[in-house]
């Protein structure tokens, strides 16, 4: 983000000067109501996070809380668990009976899975995998829809000891191909389809077009959820329904070291291949479990806890899966869309289920609102009694707007700030005691060190705008990027030194020391709450055989957060007609998945460069958004500018 433009959003944000402390009845009840925990935590971070560790089963004790040898962290050395035994095996004998999953699929079926229920299934499943050849460290690829099987695939996973990789549903053959080769995955579990808007999304024909090109891939486990004929590979194709009710319903969690890896998580980089963002396991479940607990105030006696991602994503592993279930929750999982067969779906299982928490992200949020509040106001949302949010910064009329009426007015609405690298929620209200303030991540959770800093790495201060760092590693912080750790230290650590992680988002610091996030400062754009590279959708563009040359920018979006705009240059003898257009904007969505097409395509004969031959890509941003332009003086082609100008100038966005 260009530094005006933090300027700006700054400006637009402090306008917003309504804060909301806890309610009284809420403070009263919640799990931490005193605010000594922040100092507590932050005269002896190691003892908070100790004293957090303990809440999960240990088959062994640990030795040390933290190694910190800078950029690299270990925790709870010597410290074995099992992340399966600690989601399911230790509630058995008190709560075997609970709910852990209230399962509704889209077209309307429902299953009710308990703790033993899903114990069960993950036993089965890993006696499957684990005949299958699959030991400790061998990786596993999962590409499932919102399904019981997808955590259980997980948990069988980290039963074993073999990391899993989860793809997101929507994504492309091609991406699933890349993931998998880069882990080297000797297993995929996927699923004949899965239901999305009352469409079947062909998961097995993309599983059987990406693993033609995966030498990795000895089997292909088949979850049948549609029942649609798919094409069947005998000997590497496997029924998993079959298996799994054929196989033994013991299987023994094996005990990991607190430093082995869980799994494997891709994540959009600024350049290059998608990065695969390695999380352990003691640590990390000792960071999902104590924000969970704390963050959302769980009391999983009573609770019915609704996090509204997709377990794709890293949002679902630690807020869906891991950290629910290390608590014992009981948890929605839907598996379709929020407007189907209406746009009130997600009201009604509000309503239907009484749903007492709910997660969910911006872009979600204004969605509704743009729905009206109708939808909302049909059903009964009264059970509701805390809310949050993730993925983006949400606008403070959004933030009022759910907390009016989705919350009925009186809810706690937590702005939780993480990433995929964080692995659990860093910046975050806790809503028994932190004063709200919408459009504020508020404070760092506690035993979290942030800041706010200039280019050169000095404090802001209170008033401040900058790069938002975190100066000390917590638990579930990620090790290093799968097979490169060079990267892991030239993307998080070469800005400031090793000792402070650069996480690549602007924020500034309010008079009473609260943060505002202000969104990614890199090439990466967020749309719809999800992080999409500016290069992976450039590489897409340039694959198709009409474009010579193309580059991408987010533009803001009211609804999306950011949409992309892509700037294309044909090749020669091509046309940059409306048939391109639409061919270009199908092609991005083969290659990465519908979610990366882009909204808006200028055809131009020029890109704006500089002297060196870089790609302005600020300039264009500042196109896409209708401003004035910023500074020009390295471009190396001006006049290319003012013709973009008025070719965007058409720019309206909202066709889909
Ligand atoms: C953005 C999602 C403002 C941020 C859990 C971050 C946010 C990126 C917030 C990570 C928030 C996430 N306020 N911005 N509450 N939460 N972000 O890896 O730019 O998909 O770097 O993880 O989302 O996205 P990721």
């Amino acid at each position: 983000m260009a530094e005006k433009d933090v300027e700006r959003t700054i400006e637009a944000l402090l306008e917003e000067r309504r804060t909301f402390d806890p309610p009284a009845e809420f403070a009263a009840q919640a799990n931490l109501n005193d605010a000594a925990v922040y100092t507590q935590a932050e005269k002896d971070a190691d003892a908070w996070w100790a004293a957090e560790a303990e809440h999960l089963d240990w088959f062994e004790p640990w030795e040390t809380v933290l190694e910190w040898t800078p950029p690299h962290h270990k925790w709870f050395i010597g410290g074995k668990l099992n992340a399966a035994h600690n989601c399911l095996d230790r509630h058995l004998d008190q709560n075997g009976d609970r709910v852990a999953y209230h399962w509704i699929g889209e077209p309307g079926e429902t299953r009710t899975i308990t703790y033993s229920d899903l114990h069960t299934e993950v036993c089965r499943l890993a006696n499957v995998l684990n005949d299958l050849g699959v030991r400790k460290g061998d990786r596993v690829a999962i590409y499932l829809p919102m399904i019981p099987e997808l955590p259980a695939a997980m948990l069988a996973c980290a039963r074993i000891g073999a990391p899993h990789s989860v793809v997101f549903g929507g994504f492309s053959a091609e991406s699933l191909r890349d993931r998998i080769n880069d882990a080297e995955c000797k297993v995929l579990i996927t699923a004949d389809g899965g239901y999305r808007r009352g469409q079947v999304v062909p998961l097995k024909q993309n599983a059987d077009e990406a693993v033609a090109g995966c030498p990795s891939i000895d089997h292909v486990l088949v979850v049948k959820r549609t029942n649609e004929d798919v094409a069947w590979t005998d000997g590497r194709d496997l029924d998993y329904g079959e298996l799994v009710a054929a196989a033994g319903a013991d299987f023994p969690a094996h005990p990991m070291d607190a430093e082995d890896m869980l799994y494997i998580l891709y994540t959009s980089g600024t350049t290059g291949k998608p990065k695969g963002i390695v999380h352990t396991t003691g640590g990390y479940m000792t960071g999902v479990s104590s924000t969970h607990r704390n963050i959302f105030d769980l009391k999983p006696e009573t609770d019915v806890y609704w996090c509204a991602a997709d377990i794709g994503w890293v949002t679902g592993h630690s807020y869906i899966v891991y950290g629910p279930l290390a608590n014992g929750a009981t948890s929605i999982l839907y598996e379709g869309a929020p407007d189907f067969p209406d746009k009130d779906r997600w009201w009604s299982i509000v309503e239907e289920y009484g749903v007492t928490i709910l997660y969910t992200a911006p872009t979600a949020i204004r969605t509704f609102m743009k729905w009206g509040t109708d939808y909302p106001g049909k059903h009964d949302l009264s059970s509701l009694r805390l809310l949050g949010t993730v993925g983006e910064p949400i606008n403070p009329e959004a933030w009022v707007w759910y907390q009016e009426f989705i919350g009925g007015g009186k809810t706690p609405v937590v702005d939780t700030w993480w990433q995929t690298e964080t692995g659990a929620i860093m910046i975050t209200p806790l809503p028994g005691i932190t004063k709200l303030k919408p459009g504020s991540g508020t404070t760092p959770y506690p035993g979290t060190f942030a800041d706010v800093v200039d280019e050169q790495g000095n404090s802001v201060g209170r008033g401040g705008g900058g790069y938002l760092v975190l100066k000390r590693p917590a638990p579930a912080m990620f090790r290093t990027i799968f097979g490169d750790d060079q990267r892991y230290r030239d993307t998080y650590f070469a800005k400031y030194g090793n000792e402070t992680y650069f996480p690549g988002d602007g924020a500034k610091l309010d008079e009473d020391g609260y943060f505002w996030l202000l969104g990614r400062v890199d090439d990466v754009m967020n749309v719809a709450g999800h992080r999409i590279s500016t290069y992976e959708v450039e590489s897409a563009l340039v694959d198709h055989k009409g474009v010579a040359e193309a580059a991408v920018v987010g533009r803001k979006d009211p609804r999306e957060g950011e949409s992309i705009v892509a700037f294309v240059t044909p090749k020669a003898s091509v046309d940059g007609n409306d048939e391109l257009m639409r061919d270009l904007r199908e092609h991005v969505a083969r290659v990465i998945g519908k979610i990366a097409r882009p909204q808006s395509i200028v055809f131009t004969d020029d890109l704006p460069k500089t002297r060196s031959g870089k790609i302005m890509r600020r300039l264009l941003r500042d196109v896409a958004e209708g401003r004035e332009l910023g500074d020009v003086t390295t471009l190396q082609n001006a006049p290319i500018l003012d013709e973009i100008r008025t070719k965007a100038e058409g720019l309206t966005g909202g066709d889909e």
